[in-house]
């Protein structure tokens, strides 16, 4: 799946510093907009580079020296993922005050790729060091330096055992992912969205009670950009969190209907309005949201280019089997062998539907999103006649054939 990238902002990054450098003209909003239900009346929020200013300390800053020892000197045998950025390494690394166990951390290492990869390194820091949910991955610190080889930029995040629910869902090599799971999987994905788009205000709130006491109506939003499952990370008990902060952008404020930007994101996860036009708003992320929902009740990616021409696109594909038909459960993953809910299920494609809806102001927001998936998961566990979850055997099999993952890269 090709992916793409057209940056328009300038960028440059401090030489020879050991600590996050600062944006210049980050995050900046274009004015060329209407009115948007997500805007509403502001105290001028401060912007993400300025909360991190005041919570920068949570994060810890490592020197290459540490890192490396933390990998083994980034050995191939503890690389355990791949991204459009860089690759990432499992490690352990010493407590702050040296005392109690090593804690084993992923070491994010970019590539190098100059004032893009800087940026998106930036975001990822600045982002994750300000925002807090059980559902998003935990960046535990960063190391940024300039030596003889160039730039380097690291992040040091939580280790996530259970890896991606892009691994789970579509390896084959994998136990099938049982019907329950993937409820609860997205579920928790969704909760992690919508407080990104909509929870920000509460603690901002509390921030600025605490410090200025304008306390009210100060309202954030953060649209992610990039969600789909390889973002998804899984936990020692498979609970979700969101990763890859890297695309993240304030969404917009005051009178504005949504942010201008560069078109980026992941082919096949991009709502077509955002493509088409640039302007990004937080519809754009439930139109990706959409499009993994339709990928959980299949087990298909969005693109499969070694399938039959008929089935490569999913989205074209699912419009065979509509969620109140009768060909419905012809669209569902066949490894789950018929252990789940069918009403949950046609619930869950129904939401996927209205995501996808091509009008985004037609489509809902996060908090429904998170609502009604609530109602499949009660469903599931009630109806246990028509379904059954939790697959008890696992099963895997290598015979589908499946795209290449899905990589962030320029074009
Ligand atoms: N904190 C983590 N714990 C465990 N595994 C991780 C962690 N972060 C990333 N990974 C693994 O590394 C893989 C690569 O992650 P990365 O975010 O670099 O790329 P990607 O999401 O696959 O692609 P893209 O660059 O398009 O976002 C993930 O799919 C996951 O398997
Ligand atoms: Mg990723």
């Amino acid at each position: 799946m090709k992916c793409f990238y057209i940056f328009k902002d300038k960028f440059k990054p401090k030489k020879g510093s050991n600590s996050a450098p600062e944006p210049r003209n980050q995050n900046r909003l274009d004015n060329n907009s209407a009115l948007n239900r997500t805007a509403r009346s502001l105290p001028s929020p401060r912007s993400i580079p300025e909360l991190y200013k005041e919570k920068e300390h949570h994060l810890r800053v490592f020197d290459m020296q540490e890192l490396r020892e933390a990998t083994n000197g980034f050995n191939r045998m503890l690389k355990i993922g791949e991204g459009g950025f860089g690759s990432v390494y499992k490690g352990t690394i010493r407590p702050l005050d040296g005392r109690g166990e090593p804690l084993v951390v992923a070491v994010k290492k970019l590539n190098n790729h100059g004032l893009q990869g800087h940026k998106q390194w930036l975001a990822e820091v600045q982002f994750l060091g300000v925002v807090s949910h059980p559902n998003l991955v935990k960046l535990l610190g960063y190391c940024s330096t300039e030596d003889e080889r160039g730039i380097q930029r690291l992040l040091v995040y939580e280790y996530m055992p259970n890896r991606s629910l892009e691994d789970r869902l579509f390896s084959r090599a994998q136990p099938t992912l049982p019907w329950k799971t993937r409820l609860e999987i997205i579920l928790g994905a969704a909760e992690g969205l919508a407080y990104l788009h909509e929870g920000l205000e509460i603690q901002l709130v509390a921030f600025d009670c605490w410090k200025t006491e304008t306390c009210g109506a100060a309202l954030f939003l953060v649209i992610y950009r990039d969600f789909k499952t390889s973002n998804v990370l899984l936990d020692g008990n498979f609970k979700p969190k969101l990763s890859d902060f890297g695309l993240a952008r304030e969404g917009p404020t005051g009178d504005h209907t949504h942010v201008s930007t560069a078109v980026v994101g992941t082919y096949g996860y991009a709502a077509p309005e955002y493509i088409e036009t640039g302007h990004l708003k937080s519809q754009s992320d439930i139109w990706s949201f959409g499009v993994v929902l339709y990928e959980i009740l299949t087990g298909r990616r969005v693109l499969e280019r070694n399938r039959p021409t008929m089935e490569q696109k999913l989205l074209e594909w699912v419009k065979q089997f509509p969620a109140d038909g009768k060909k419905f459960s012809m669209m569902i993953d066949p490894r789950l062998r018929n252990q789940y809910s069918i009403s949950a299920a046609r619930r869950v494609a129904k939401l996927a539907d209205n995501c996808l809806k091509k009008n985004p102001e037609e489509r809902p927001t996060m908090n429904q999103v998170v609502e009604s998936l609530k109602l499949a998961v009660q469903e599931s566990e009630q109806g246990s006649s028509s379904t059954t979850t939790a697959a008890k055997t696992p099963v895997t099999s290598s015979s589908r054939l499946v795209d290449r993952r899905s990589k962030r890269v320029q074009v």
